[in-house]
Formats: structure tokens, sequence, C-alpha cells
């Protein structure tokens, strides 16, 4: 990799980064977490970078999701495990849907800072620094809690290591109630046109699992061995360089604190530190690409990290809005196509739909998310390329932060469970119903399949 160092980001502007009043406590932390044993291996990484090759040819289909801001606090059994569940359901939904196997990559065990549009905001008379994810400050609104805290790097990490260590007992010992139909919650389904579709998919999900799980019994085979990869903003790079490693008997350099790493939409810029620290790693990495993006940016981008046009190394996920898709994606899609770069397409149907309420609150709409992902998959299908994945906030918790989906979320219903840190969350049924309707969409005539096949505008979907 000519010309990159482990540090060769240092000689470039990095955005977003936080401002520590103690180098040498930040040094100190770096220090301790670079003799921390990794979170993930080499393997798995390489492995991530096969799955997602076949995801781009269409023969695979990654599910990235999970919190817009992990907290600390959120490192509880029950958190977790609702947050696995519904990633494994809407997988389920998936693979069955679509007979194509699904690429799991949570926004978990790592997903602790945050991009800000704003260094500052206003509390009262004061004027604080605003909260950058519990990587970098406390979420408190405070000057004092607000100061970047060196001892929350090491915090996070072993946050980290603590959510995937119970990740991996919970495959691994089978997270066998998903064969349960109880166990998929259809409460916001009532009285929903489509709650009865929706219920009989779930049976018949719950007999296939059971089947094949009677089958492994049977057999002798461990049949839970489902793969799931962890995923990250790898937004503070002094931590990101600090998991940066290199393994015996393999070449190149890896970050070893997740599977796969993205760069967020303000920190993408060609000649920053950013795109610098990412080309020289072996993990897939992905790019969120706005509706400012010029194509030959994309394409700068796109080359910079992808050199070898390997199809496994480069996921561009977009996240135009729905009203812009239409006008801001075709253009990046064939100047991509053209200079023959092999990417990942993946829509991020959430960043670009967030509106506030009157009352202030930051909110996104169901039909708003469901509008975005029937545009970017008519752009795909014009433009002959495939779209190879998604990329959603959710929660498995009963949150009210998104307006819509079969419950009909209002505006007056937002302070119910408004949760989040950052971004409003998919909650339980509205995840589930997006799986449910992508799953026709992209196979309508399988297993999932409604009476109709568009998902535009949310209405043509659910009748
Ligand atoms: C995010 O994914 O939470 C995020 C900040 O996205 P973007 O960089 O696309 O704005
Ligand atoms: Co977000």
């Amino acid at each position: 990799m000519n010309d990159w160092k482990i540090d060769s980001w240092r000689r470039r502007r990095a955005a977003q980064q936080a401002e520590y009043a103690d180098p040498r406590a930040l040094e100190a932390a770096i220090e301790r977490i670079r003799s921390y044993p990794p979170l993930v291996s080499a393997g798995e990484v390489e492995r991530l970078r096969g799955e997602l090759r076949e995801a781009g040819a269409g023969r695979r289909f990654l599910l990235q999701g999970g919190d817009c801001a992990e907290t600390l606090n959120d490192c509880t059994p029950d958190r977790i495990a609702s947050k696995l569940k519904i990633l494994l359901q809407m997988s389920l939904v998936l693979v069955y849907g679509t007979n194509r196997p699904v690429v799991r990559v949570g926004r978990m065990a790592g997903q602790y800072a945050k991009p800000r549009s704003n260094a500052v905001e206003r509390v009262g008379d004061e004027e604080i620094a605003t909260y950058r994810g519990d990587l970098v400050n406390s979420f408190a609104p405070s000057a004092r809690g607000r100061a970047p805290d060196p001892a929350r790097l090491l915090s996070a990490y072993q946050h980290s290591a603590l959510t995937l260590n119970f990740i991996r007992a919970l495959i691994d010992g089978g997270f066998a109630d998903l064969h349960h139909p109880e166990y998929w919650d259809m409460r916001d389904f009532r009285g929903s046109p489509i709650a009865a579709e929706y219920q009989a998919v779930v049976q018949a999900i719950s007999d296939s699992v059971e089947f094949v799980e009677s089958l492994g019994e049977a057999t002798g085979e461990p049949l839970q061995r489902i793969a799931f990869y962890t995923s990250h903003e790898g937004l503070l790079l002094p931590y990101e360089e600090a998991q940066t490693r290199t393994v015996p008997r393999r070449s190149g350099y890896y970050n070893l604190g997740a599977h796969m790493l993205w760069i967020g939409e303000r920190t993408r810029e060609v000649n920053g530190a950013h795109v610098e620290y990412f080309r020289g790693i072996r993990n897939p990495v992905g790019v969120k690409i706005g509706p400012t993006c010029r194509p030959e940016e994309a394409v700068e981008i796109a080359v910079r990290l992808n050199p070898e046009r390997d199809a496994g190394r480069l996921v561009l996920i977009t996240r135009m809005g729905a009203d812009r898709v239409d006008v801001a994606l075709p253009p990046i899609v064939e100047a991509v196509s053209q200079a023959e770069i092999p990417v990942v397409w993946c829509c991020d149907p959430m960043h670009g739909n967030v509106v506030r309420t009157r009352s202030g609150r930051k909110t996104r709409s169901f039909d708003a998310i469901l509008h975005e992902l029937e545009s970017v998959l008519q752009v795909h299908e014009e433009q002959g390329t495939i779209l190879g994945g998604v990329h959603l906030e959710l929660t498995g918790e009963r949150v009210t932060e998104c307006l819509g989906g079969a419950s009909g979320l209002t505006e007056e219903d937002l302070g119910e469970n408004y949760a989040t840190y950052c971004d409003p969350r998919l909650n339980y049924s509205q995840s589930l119903e997006i799986a449910f309707l992508l799953a026709r969409r992209l196979n309508p005539s399988g297993r999932c399949a409604g009476p109709n096949g568009g998902i535009a505008g949310g209405e043509k979907l659910r009748r």
C-alpha cells in the first residue's frame, strides 16, 4: 500500500475530532487499548468481505442496522437481546421472502461516536459543546459533562467487548426462541389491514425454523451457526488507529474493533484524514453518500478506497432523502459504474429524511423511509445496477420516535417513549414491517408476496 502508514492520516485534515484538554491522558488511554486483545478476528473480517462480494452481485442481501448512538447504559442483557432479536427476525423475513442469504451487520458493539452539524448548543443562557457520543463526552447538558474525557475510550472499548460477548453467546446458544410465534410481538399490528398477512408469514417462518432445527438435532449438526457482524462509524481516528493491527500469516492491516466500519457524510472528504486512514485497512468500508456529493467525487472516493477493485471492499451507502433520490442518485450510480469500480450499493433511507415536529422534536416518517427505498430500487433497476443492502436505524424496543407504520404513530404519540440520544429510530414493529415490505418488493413472486409489488408511498404496499 504505497506511502500509507497506520498514522499517515495525521498529516491530513481530520473533521469532527474531539479536543482533549490533556493529550497525555489521551495517549495513555490509547496505549492501554492497543495492549488489549482485539474484539474480532481477521478471519471474520475476510469472511464478511466474501459475503459482501456476493451481496454486490445480488446473491446475498446486506441488512445493517441498530441505534443511531449506542450508549454505555444500553449495555444491558435486555437491550442487547432485543436489538439482536429484531435484526434476526428481520433477516428471517428477508431470507424467507427473497430466498437470498442475508448478511447481518449490527450498528452495535461500538457505535459510540457521533458527528455533529453544530459544535455548540445553547442550554439556558449558556453555550456548551454538543454531545459527540459516549465515546467522547456525556449527554448531560453541562460544560463539564460535555468536556471530552479520555477515560471514556477505555470504557467504550470494554462495553463493546461486553456487548459482543453477549451477542456471541446468544447466537452460539441458538437464540432458540425465534421459532416460537409468540416471541414475535405482533401487538402493534392489531387493527391494521395487513395484520393477518403478517401473522401468516410469521407462522410459516416459525414452522420452517422449527423444521430445520429438528433436522439439525437429527443430524447432530449445530444449527444456529448464524454469522453476525458488528460495525460502527469510524469517526474518532486516534481510537480507530489504536485498534489497527497486523496478524500472523496474513498481510495488511486490520481494524479489529469491528468487522466493518463506515465513513460518515461529514467526514468523507477525498483528501481528508478519514479516507486516508481507511484506504489502508483490510476491513470492508462503507461510505455515506448524501445529495451534495458530486458524481466525480463519488468516483474519486471509490478509486481511493478500492484501488484493487475488489467487489467486497466498498459499500456505498446512499442517503439522499426521499424527494432527492430521483435527481441526485442516477448520476452517481452512472459515474461509479462507468469507472468500473465494483461497490455494494446500500440504501440508508433514514438520514435524508429527518424532519422536526412543531415542538422541535427530530422525527422521520415511515412513508418517507419507504418512499426512499422504493425510489432507490427503481433507480438501480433503471441503471442495471443492484441494490445490495439497506442501512437502518432501529431498536428492538417499543419506542415512539418515527411517525407512521402499521400502528399509525402520530406526532402526539411521540412523547410517550422518545428515548434516542441522537436520531429517531424505527421501533420493533416498524422495523419488522420494513422487512416484510422489502422482502415482498425484492421478490414480488416470493413467499412474502402481497397483492401488489411496489412500495411507493406506503399505501400501495399495505393493500
Ligand atoms: C449516522 O449514520 O448516524 C449518521 C450520522 O449518518 P450520516 O453520516 O449519513 O449523516
Ligand atoms: Co443517525
